[in-house]
């Protein structure tokens, strides 16, 4: 990372739970010195301790970026900790879900650069991906936090914060759409005789891969299916009972992520 702001100014990290601390870990990795680093949490784990940043310690006067990685029930209880810090250059990342721009600029004032992110769980091992957007304040602060950020993954940049419930709906959510298409394929495996152990095993590895597929060739998902589908095949057969456009895929993923979609807007209006 070569952020010089940080660097010269420091990086405070309020909450380090699950993402705080992957977030710290992917940072460390990439040779931010441990030293420009202050975390604010009331019980951090062993593995904090052990980096070497500074802990529930005096802050920085003006630290580059705060980055906020409490719940956002926690918000309120949190925030004052930091609120000294708006209205200045100091650029606040919320990666807090459902917590809207507007509950910031409430907290710290308008011209308080602001960027709120959405990852998703993968980014426990560095494969997850975040969309971000920004306050007007903020908006050049998207490249740093896209820096930040990037260390546990993707980072995409969204053209308003009200694409935001929707991206939720989609990678926000999603990772436990495909936990339970895991467990429904093993399910499905166990059903065909197969013992539940390997039938898991073959599941996994199957989402796994195929996702790993997508990503990486170049043909598109649509053709990747086609590609694998012959004419009266397997694949076929059972692609009859996904696709169905009532009963399968096309009508349940959608009514999914609406779901989700909709109870993020719900969640925001608190
Ligand atoms: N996990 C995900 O996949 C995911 C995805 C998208 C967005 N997010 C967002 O990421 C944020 C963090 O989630 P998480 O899963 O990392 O939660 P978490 O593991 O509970 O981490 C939150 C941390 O903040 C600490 N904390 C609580 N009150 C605090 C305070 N007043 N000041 C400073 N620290 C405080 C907590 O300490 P205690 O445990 O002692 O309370 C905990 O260590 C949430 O806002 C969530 O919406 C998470």
């Amino acid at each position: 990372m070569k952020d010089t702001r940080i660097a010269a100014q420091g990086l405070v990290l309020l909450g380090c739970g699950k993402m705080g601390s992957a977030m710290l870990a992917g940072w460390l990795d990439r040779g931010l010195p441990a030293d420009r680093v202050w975390v604010i949490d009331p019980k951090p784990s062993l593995w904090v301790h052990g980096t070497g940043v500074h802990i529930n310690e005096p802050l920085p006067d003006a630290p580059a970026v705060v980055l906020v990685a409490v719940k956002p029930q926690m918000m309120g209880d949190a925030l004052p900790s930091i609120a000294a810090f708006g209205g200045g250059e100091t650029v606040f990342v919320s990666i807090a879900a459902g917590t809207p721009i507007a509950k910031f600029e409430e907290a710290f004032g308008v011209t308080t650069p602001i960027v709120r992110a959405m990852p998703n769980t993968p980014a426990a091992i560095s494969q997850g991906i975040t969309a971000i957007c920004a306050n007007a304040a903020g908006q050049g602060g998207l490249d740093e936090a896209a820096d930040l950020l990037s260390a546990v993954g993707d980072v995409v940049y969204l053209d308003s914060e009200a694409q935001m419930d929707a991206v939720t709906g989609v990678s926000g959510s999603g990772p436990a759409y495909v936990f339970h298409m895991i467990e429904t394929l093993a399910a499905g495996g166990v059903a065909q005789g197969l013992p539940a152990e390997l039938a898991m095993q073959l599941a996994k590895a199957t989402v796994a891969g195929a996702g790993a597929l997508a990503l990486q060739s170049q043909d598109d998902p649509t053709q990747l299916r086609i590609n694998v589908t012959s004419p009266s095949g397997t694949t076929q057969a059972a692609l009859e009972v996904l696709m169905d456009e009532k009963a399968g895929f096309p009508a349940l993923l959608p009514r999914a992520v609406g779901a989700a979609t909709q109870r993020s807007k719900e969640l925001a209006r608190g």
